[in-house]
């Protein structure tokens, strides 16, 4: 087996990517001491995702090391990520890296997906600069130059713009522009601090310095990578270029109506990005929970003593006292309970007879307030909001809120430490 037809293998695990410092010590690991003397040092890793491109990538290889040799020579890697394409396109790719040393190739055969596909090519990248160019030769390889001396000037990001000078597209449809134009307002609506830091956030054609993406967990959805990059790298310089966007030579597109919808839920999910968990952390929906598996626990022994005192066939007694009784016998049940579970944290912090009688006593207090809340609340929404009609739902809207109710006040003044010792 010649050298030339070895193939990256393929990174697994999250898709992170590592600081220089340890994609150095992993790439050292990896090869050989002779190839390590013989290299000089990588700067810059462009990866180029392909799906179907076997007609495309030897004119795109050539011209790309052409330009890149004029500049960097030695000094860059050409990472092309194939998806196993049916026509082969990594085979014929092989075929090249004879003549072009610095084409690296990757067969994933396991994952899919352009976006994941850039983050794996990054992460067994070497360089310090990082970057992504579509194979089709859509985006023209001579504006990598143009970028590149952006990234060497100082910029965290140099983005290949459609919309600044110099950029354009050149024979959209009117459909297709609209299309375009639509989903970048609509980001700009959900995500206006990521979309509107680049005038053309749909680019698929840019270099990013490795300092500003490595660390976090990068979750990109369908195509739209360089959401991601703003969205969760620490990003301070930007720079544009402006290019325009060729017409295919070969080989057709890989967009559908999917990429719309993961284009939209990307949005979504890079807006509530940490919202969410840190919302969990703040509401005690654990302690909730329990709070209200304790008061369904009530129900039952309210009816069971409802039954006990109040039956024809046990002791016959009048039902008003025995339903006071089976109350109180179901707020004691759910104190109980709620004092050596769901609360038991903070109970435990409150030891005696003493705080624990006032704990019940106040447990009482809000217990009475949730009833009058509940016959009030019963009241308004079965006669105001329903009109007359739905009792039942009436009543359980009613049970919800005031269940809710005993649950906020029972936690804010009830269960809380006043004094430790
Ligand atoms: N590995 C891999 N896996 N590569 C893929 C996949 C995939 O699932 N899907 C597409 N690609 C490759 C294609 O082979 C091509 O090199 C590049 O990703 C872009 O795919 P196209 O299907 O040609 O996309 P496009 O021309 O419609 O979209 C272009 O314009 C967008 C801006 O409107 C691309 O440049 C996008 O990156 C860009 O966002
Ligand atoms: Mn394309």
């Amino acid at each position: 087996m010649t050298h030339s037809q070895t193939l990256l293998p393929t990174p697994n695990g999250p898709l992170q990517i590592a600081s220089i410092q340890d994609a150095q010590l992993i790439q050292s690991v990896g090869s050989t001491g002779e190839a390590l003397l013989n290299a000089k040092e990588i700067q810059f890793s462009l990866v180029i995702p392909t799906f179907n491109e076997s007609r495309n990538i030897e004119s795109l290889v050539s011209q790309l090391t052409g330009l890149l040799d004029s500049v960097i020579p030695g000094e860059y890697e050409l990472i092309l990520v194939d998806d196993d394409s049916p026509d082969r396109t990594w085979e014929v790719a092989q075929t090249l890296s004879g003549t072009y040393p610095q084409l690296k190739i990757m067969r994933r055969q396991q994952e899919r997906g352009l976006s994941s596909a850039v983050i794996r090519g990054w992460q067994a990248a070497q360089g310090d600069i990082l970057g992504v160019i579509d194979a089709d030769l859509q985006h023209p390889p001579e504006i990598l130059l143009k970028l590149l001396s952006q990234m060497q000037q100082g910029s965290d990001l140099a983005v290949a713009s459609r919309h600044v000078e110099g950029g354009g597209v050149s024979e959209w449809s009117i459909v297709r522009r609209f299309l375009s134009r639509g989903a970048q307002v609509l980001g700009l609506l959900i995500l206006p601090n990521v979309v509107g830091r680049v005038s053309d956030p749909m680019s698929g054609y840019f270099l990013i310095r490795r300092s500003a993406i490595a660390g976090p967990k990068l979750n990109p959805m369908g195509y739209k990578i360089l959401l991601e990059v703003i969205g969760r790298g620490r990003v301070k310089d930007i720079a544009e270029v402006g290019y325009v966007f060729q017409e295919r030579q070969a080989g057709e597109s890989k967009v559908t109506w999917r990429q719309y919808m993961d284009y939209l839920l990307h949005l979504g999910r890079l807006r509530s990005r940490g919202r969410i968990a840190r919302l969990r952390q703040r509401l005690p929906i654990g302690r909730f929970i329990r709070f209200g598996i304790v008061g369904f626990s009530g129900v039952f022994v309210d009816m069971a003593v409802l039954y006990l005192l109040s039956d024809p066939s046990t002791l016959a007694w009048g039902l008003t006292r025995s339903k006071i009784i089976a109350g109180e016998a179901a707020i004691l049940n759910n104190f109980l309970w709620n004092d050596a579970w769901t609360f038991a944290d903070i109970s435990k912090r409150q030891q005696g007879w003493g705080p624990r009688i006032k704990r019940f006593l106040k447990f009482n207090a809000i217990c009475l307030s949730g009833l009058i809340l509940n016959v009030l609340l019963l009241n308004f929404v079965f006669n105001i909001v329903f009109g007359g009609q739905y009792r039942y739902l009436a009543n359980l809207i009613a049970i919800a809120v005031v269940t809710l109710w005993n649950f906020w006040i029972n936690y804010k003044l009830n269960w809380r430490v006043t004094q430790t010792k």
